[in-house]
C-alpha cells in the first residue's frame, strides 16, 4: 500500500503546466469521455461509486453532495472550487495548483458538465497570487484548445471558468463565507439551511468543493469509480495529499494511499523520514490546526493498541477522548523540545484573529482563550485557568453559525486533555517555565 499516485504522478515532468505536455500524459481525457460518451448523470454516478470524500476537511461524500443539487429547469447552477487554503499546517492545494494546474482545470470542466453549471469559479487565497497567474494561464490554454468557452468539443455545453481571489481571510474558506465574498460582500458565514446546493451563489444551486476533491474527478471518470474505490481502506477510498511539516526530516507534500500506518508515514524514508535531530516524537496534529492534538503514544497506536492508520476512520477511532481527525491533511509533528502551551497559545491567537465576530461565543471566547493562554505561557497563570480554558472551549463548541468556533475550541480542549500536567507545570513553576528553551518532559507520552 501507499505507492499509487493519482494527482502527483506526473509532477516532475518538465513544463507540466503547459497544456501540450499535460495532454501528452493523458490529460483532458475525462472531458472527452464525459462529454462524448458518459453524459452528466453517469459522471455523477461514477463519482458516487468512487466513494470520494471531500478533501477540504469534513470528508463529506462528494457524489452525494452533487446529487443534492437543485436541478429545477431555468435555475443557473454553479460549481465553486475552494482554493482558500488558510488552515495552519495545510499547504497541499497550492502545491497541486502550482505544479499541476491542468488537473484542476480538467476537474472543473468535467465536474461542471456533470452538475450542469455553465459558469464556475476557483476562489484562491489572496496571498497565493502566483497560483492565480498559473491557473489563469492554464485556463487560457484550455480555452484555446476548445475545452472551455462556448460549445465545448461541439457538444453544445458552454463553460465560463473564472479565477478569483480573496484577501487572505481564513473565514472565507468556510463555504458560505466564501460565497458571500464571491458576491462582493464581507465574508460572513450564512445560517444554514438553506445549504448551498439549494441556495448558494446569487441564491442559486451551488456546489462548493475543495481543490483536491475536484482534481480527483478526472482519474475517477477515466478509470471508473469502482477502480478508485478499490484504493484506500474501508470508507476512506483513494489517495490523499498530506502536507507534512514540523519536526520531521523531510517536510513536504506526499500523496498517500489512504490506510498507510501513521508510524510508517512518520518514520519511513518514502514520507517524513523520521523525527529530526534523532529526537523523540512528542505530539502530532494530524489534520491541520483545527483538529485535536494527540500525544505520540496515541498517534501511532489507538487506545486499544491497534496500529493507527492514515484514514478518516482510524484517526478518529476513540472519538475525541483518544482520537483526532484526518481533516485537511495538514500533518504537524512536534519533537520532545516543543512546548504544548506555547503551541496552543499560538493556535488560539490565530483563531481569535480570524474569527469573523458574528457569533458571541466565538468572538468573545477565542479572545478569552488567547488571553488565558498568553498568561500561562508568560508566567502569569492561575491554577483555576486550566478549567477556565476547558469551560470556555465547551461554551464555544457547537454554539456558532459555522465550525470556526469548533476549530478554535478543539485544539485547546485536546491540549488540556492530553497535556494537563504541562499546563500545571507552567503555572506552578513560572520562573522555570519562562526560561528560554525550558520544556516540560513526560517520558510516558514520548515515542
Ligand atoms: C473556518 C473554515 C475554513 C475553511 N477553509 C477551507 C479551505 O481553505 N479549503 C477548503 O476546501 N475547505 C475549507 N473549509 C471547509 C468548507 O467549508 C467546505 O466544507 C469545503 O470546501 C467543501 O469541500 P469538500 O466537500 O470537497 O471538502 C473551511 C471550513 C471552515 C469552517
Amino acid at each position: 500500500m501507499g505507492k499509487i499516485k493519482i494527482l502527483t504522478k506526473d509532477i516532475g515532468t518538465p513544463n507540466l503546466q503547459n497544456i501540450d505536455v499535460y495532454i501528452s500524459k493523458g490529460g483532458y481525457a475525462s472531458v472527452e469521455k464525459a462529454i462524448k460518451t458518459l453524459g452528466p448523470d453517469a459522471v455523477v454516478e461514477e463519482v458516487k461509486k468512487s466513494g470520494l470524500r471531500g478533501r477540504g476537511g469534513a470528508g463529506f461524500p462528494t457524489g452525494m453532495k452533487w446529487s443534492f443539487i437543485d436541478k429545477t429547469p431555468g435555475k443557473s447552477r454553479y460549481l465553486v472550487c475552494n482554493a482558500d487554503e488558510s488552515e495552519p499546517g495545510t499547504f497541499k492545494d497550492r502545491y497541486l495548483m502550482a505544479e499541476n494546474p491542468h488537473v484542476l482545470i480538467e476537474g472543473m470542466i468535467t465536474s461542471s458538465f456533470a452538475l450542469g453549471a455553465n459558469r464556475s469559479y476557483i476562489y484562491v487565497r489572496g496571498e497565493l497570487i502566483y497560483v492565480v497567474r498559473i491557473l489563469q494561464k492554464a485556463i487560457d490554454e484550455a480555452k484555446a484548445k476548445g475545452y472551455l468557452g462556448k460549445n465545448i468539443l461541439g457538444s453544445g455545453f458552454d463553460l465560463d471558468l473564472n479565477v478569483t481571489c480573496g484577501a487572505g481571510a481564513y473565514i472565507c474558506g468556510e463555504e458560505t463565507a466564501l460565497i458571500e465574498s464571491l458576491e462582493g460582500k464581507r465574508g460572513n458565514p450564512r445560517i444554514k439551511p438553506p445549504f448551498p446546493a439549494i441556495a448558494g451563489l446569487w441564491g442559486m444551486p451551488t456546489v462548493v468543493n475543495n481543490v483536491e476533491s475536484i482534481a480527483a474527478v478526472p482519474w475517477i471518470v477515466v478509470n471508473g469509480g469502482e477502480e478508485y474505490a478499490k484504493l484506500g481502506i474501508g470508507k476512506s477510498t483513494g489517495t490523499k495529499l498530506i502536507s507534512a511539516g514540523g519536526h520531521i526530516n523531510k517536510p513536504g507534500v506526499y500523496e498517500i494511499e489512504l490506510g498507510v500506518p501513521v508510524e510508517e508515514f512518520i518514520y519511513s524514508d518514502e514520507y517524513c523520514g523520521g523525527i529530526w535531530k534523532n529526537r523523540k516524537l512528542k505530539a502530532v496534529v494530524a489534520g491541520g490546526s483545527s483538529v485535536p492534538i494527540l500525544p505520540a503514544n496515541l498517534i501511532t497506536k489507538t487506545a486499544n493498541g491497534e496500529a493507527r492508520l492514515m484514514s478518516y476512520e482510524s484517526l478518529s477511532d476513540g472519538g475525541f477522548a483518544t482520537g483526532t481527525m484526518l481533516g485537511s491533511g495538514g500533518f504537524i509533528a512536534y519533537d520532545e523540545t516543543a512546548c504544548i502551551v506555547k503551541n496552543t497559545w499560538n493556535f488560539a491567537r490565530f483563531y481569535h484573529h480570524e474569527s469573523c465576530g458574528q457569533c458571541s461565543p466565538c468572538r468573545e471566547g477565542t479572545g478569552w482563550m488567547e488571553k488565558v493562554l498568553h498568561n500561562i505561557e508568560h508566567g502569569h497563570g492561575k491554577p483555576s485557568d486550566i478549567d477556565l480554558l476547558v469551560d470556555v472551549a465547551k461554551k464555544i463548541e457547537g454554539n456558532t453559525i459555522c465550525p470556526l468556533g469548533d476549530a478554535a475550541a478543539w485544539p485547546v480542549a485536546s491540549a488540556v486533555r492530553h497535556f494537563r500536567d504541562e499546563f500545571e507545570w507552567h503555572i506552578k513553576n513560572p520562573s522555570a517555565a519562562t526560561q528560554p528553551g525550558a520544556v516540560f518532559r513526560n517520558e510516558a507520552v514520548l515515542a
